[in-house]
């Protein structure tokens, strides 16, 4: 099993490879983080928004969906507060000239000391074997307990420091801890200052007319000038959840680990509106419910955690994320923010126009609060991919490159292939093919022998292959491989809609939720 750095560079390179995902204007030497999803990546992105929209959308009756512009009036980036505090701290190194993200550099450093408690954790695991008792080592083994402290006064210092927004501390942080450039490997910081995310651009033809507007950094601005539209052509009743999905826009500074960090990317948000007070009852209930989503996936739930943000953004007053176990680490995947009646208010303060919502059990009117989550969709992909990615011996010592997808997600779900491209075969695949294209994505191939088709459609997470031989002219059957077992059987054509449908359909795992 490579290590978790070479199977995210696997990762990475099969993406390109087998037609997910291609660095955005490659062929002018690409930009900096943006891609462009490819044949095979964009079914998967589209499979994964669907089980996302099916599952808040459809299966909730009290939520509706919109698709707002991506353009919206400048003052509503004003009132939501990203003019002014959708800021990141960067700091430069002066010998490398690179720029870093000085929280970053500090969180880096936090999980390192982490890491060396996890190595000691496992030195004494194989020095005791089976009487280890790993629960009182980390409690009395001063090194580790050394080590946690160490974390927890950084940790401190840290938090005070952004919720102060005192920048010179944050730097000195970096200074007393003698982080290093991994460049330049010097100590030569610059000050600490503050960066905004948003993008720019002129709206209008003629240069006096122009007025600057921002690429949405957020797609949950959209809801929320939208929230009385739909709550009136909707009768909706709170409490009610509105979801978008698309893109947004931010200019990170370090952009890196391909997808996880991109300029431009897709969110999946959905903003649920609920009587003031209610907020810690529902962000309880959303954050429930979103881990099941992920966990109905079959991806072992030890890859899932939840963390409670250390600083709290401008608008929440309770925030969390669902990190994934991606293979540089926990980080981020999903946001669950309470947060409160901040947006309205800001835009009913900012426009003029009233936001609320007049309760017909209380008889009272109100600015609804709002409990948000919010999850990346190429994160999403990137999870699943590195997670789906399998390099496996064989029985006969050969390897093969598997993505054992969920099969509902996969980009395709039948290739089916003529064993000889002669006799009549051909066409009796192509038949099977218009019979089962109607329902799912097929693919038919004929080119090089079966065991080199199977490993390409193992390669991008097909998960069956049908097989089309002369006994099929006889008595209408074909064989059926399956991706994860590579069992093949041989069934009646008349039955491959059933058993197709029986594995790749998306009911089932919505009946889990
Ligand atoms: N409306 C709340 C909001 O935007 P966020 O935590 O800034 O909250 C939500 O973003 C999610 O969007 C993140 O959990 C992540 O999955 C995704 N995301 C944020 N910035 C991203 C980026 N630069 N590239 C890819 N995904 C990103």
């Amino acid at each position: 099993m490579a290590n978790n750095e070479e199977h995210f560079k696997n990762v990475i390179s099969h993406s390109k490879e087998y037609g997910f995902i291609f660095q955005s204007s490659e062929i002018y030497d690409g930009l900096s983080a943006v891609y462009d999803y490819a044949q095979n990546g964009v079914e998967l992105k589209k499979n994964i928004r669907e089980y996302w929209w099916k599952s808040m959308v459809q299966l909730h009756e009290n939520i509706v969906g919109i698709d707002a512009a991506i353009f919206m009036h400048p003052t509503t980036w004003k009132a939501s507060g990203h003019v002014d505090a959708f800021n990141d701290p960067l700091i430069d190194n002066k010998d490398s000239k690179k720029r870093y993200r000085a929280d970053v550099l500090i969180e880096d450093f936090l999980a390192k000391i982490e890491a060396k408690i996890d190595k000691e954790v496992e030195k004494a695991a194989k020095r005791f074997g089976e009487t280890f008792d790993e629960a009182m080592f980390r409690q009395t083994n001063p090194r580790v307990l050394e080590n946690k402290q160490k974390i927890e006064e950084i940790h401190t210092r840290f938090k005070n420091a952004l919720e102060a927004n005192d920048l010179t501390e944050v730097r000195q942080i970096i200074v007393d801890c003698e982080i290093v450039c991994p460049v330049s490997g010097s100590r030569n910081w610059t000050e600490v200052r503050q960066f905004n995310l948003m993008f720019s651009t002129a709206m209008g033809s003629v240069a006096e007319d122009a007025s600057v507007i921002y690429l949405r950094p957020e797609t949950a601005q959209g809801i929320f000038v939208n929230f009385l539209n739909v709550q009136k052509t909707g009768r909706m009743k709170i409490p009610f959840g509105i979801a978008q999905t698309g893109k947004a826009f931010r200019n990170e500074i370090v952009a890196r680990q391909f997808i996880f960090r991109m300029r431009e990317f897709e969110q999946m948000e959905m903003q649920f509106f609920i009587r003031p007070g209610t907020e810690m009852e529902w962000y309880a209930y959303w954050k429930e419910t979103r881990l099941k989503w992920h966990h109905a996936l079959g991806t072992p739930a030890n890859k899932y955690r939840f963390h409670d943000h250390i600083k709290l953004a401008h608008y929440a007053n309770a925030a969390c994320d669902i990190e994934f176990e991606f293979p540089f680490g926990f980080k981020e995947l999903e946001g669950i923010h309470s947060r409160t009646d901040f947006d309205l208010k800001q835009h009913e303060q900012f426009s003029g126009k009233k936001l609320q919502y007049f309760d017909p059990e209380l008889n009272q009117s109100y600015v609804p609060y709002v409990v948000e989550t919010s999850i990346g969709l190429d994160r999403m992909f990137l999870a699943l991919l590195s997670e789906a990615y399998k390099e496996e011996k064989l029985e006969d010592d050969t390897t093969r490159v598997v993505l054992n997808l969920p099969a509902f997600l996969a980009p395709i779900k039948v290739a089916v292939f003529p064993l000889m491209n002669k006799d009549g075969l051909p066409e009796k695949a192509t038949e099977i093919f218009n019979m089962l294209r109607f329902d799912h994505m097929c693919t038919m191939e004929e080119k090089d022998n079966i065991g080199k088709r199977y490993r390409r459609q193992d390669a991008i997470g097909t998960p069956f292959c049908i097989t089309v031989d002369p006994q099929t002219l006889e008595d209408n059957t074909v064989t059926i491989r399956e991706r994860d077992s590579m069992k093949q059987e041989r069934v009646a054509i008349s039955d491959l809609p059933g058993i197709i449908e029986q594995k790749v359909s998306m009911r089932k795992i919505l009946e889990r939720l």
